[in-house]
């Protein structure tokens, strides 16, 4: 189901801005729901059309547009080259909608963002919001009242219990828990399998059970080592 501006849009053909892995996961799921998969665009025309965001904004009725671009595996304190790519394009006027899986659980009162994408088998309980360009992987479950900001990639199975404020640019392994009322800062990383017990600070790695800060992911920590 392809919705925008919280609410189902009719379409049977979609756009996709990049095609990595989120895309390839995806595309299953849009083609079993008969949604034919249109142009497929990254910024360096890896599949051959090349990003021209104004001659697509200029575009009479563009089908609704899917941002499909994953974190990084191997530098996941990247999430905010994520969040930043995808400001940029709606600064150039592109809408996208959001992918909400027939097979997600969706509780009533819930508010969900443009940009984002909801595997099958999550689970949104009552009045969970969530910002932009958010991606909750299968199995994920947000459990009442949580606010989860901009930019952010919940894992498979990942589980955040009652009222869990979560910042922007955040990515939460596969499996991690974080307990209720729990708030996670701007830029952290929750490794997989970490169960959060305390509130996490901003551009942090915390991993374990429970979750300790084992790296510093902010700027500091990309200057050079002392000789
Ligand atoms: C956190 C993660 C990204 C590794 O990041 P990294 O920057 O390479 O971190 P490192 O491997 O340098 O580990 C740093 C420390 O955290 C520990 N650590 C890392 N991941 C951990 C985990 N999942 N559980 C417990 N400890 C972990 C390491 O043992 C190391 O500890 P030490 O300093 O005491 O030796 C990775 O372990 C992880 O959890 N990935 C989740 C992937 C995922 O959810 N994918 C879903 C995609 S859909």
């Amino acid at each position: 189901m392809l919705w925008r501006d919280n609410a189902p849009i009719s379409g049977l053909e979609v756009d996709v801005f990049g095609g990595g892995r989120v895309f390839r996961t995806l595309q299953p799921f849009l083609e079993s729901e008969g949604i034919r998969i249109g142009s497929i665009y990254d910024d360096v025309g890896t599949f051959g059309s090349a990003w021209d965001p104004a001659a697509y904004a200029a575009r009479l009725s563009p089908p609704p547009m899917l941002y499909c671009v994953g974190y990084q595996p191997e530098a996941l304190q990247r999430m905010a080259i994520r969040g930043g790519r995808y400001r940029k394009l709606v600064q150039d006027g592109v809408r996208f909608a959001t992918y909400v899986s027939p097979q997600a659980q969706i509780s009533p009162e819930c508010r969900i963002g443009n940009g984002s994408i909801i595997m099958p088998n999550a689970f949104l309980h009552c009045r969970v919001q969530l910002g932009e360009c958010v991606y909750v992987n299968v199995g994920a479950l947000i459990s009442h009242d949580g606010r989860i900001a901009d930019n952010v990639f919940l894992g498979p199975r990942a589980t955040l219990a009652g009222e869990v404020s979560v910042e922007s640019d955040v990515f939460i392994g596969v499996n991690a828990t974080i307990i209720d009322m729990m708030t996670i800062g701007f830029g952290a990383l929750v490794a997989g399998g970490a169960v959060v017990t305390s509130p996490v600070g901003a551009q942090v790695l915390v991993a374990g059970v429970p979750a300790r800060v084992k790296k510093h992911l902010g700027p500091e920590s990309d200057a050079p080592e002392a000789p």
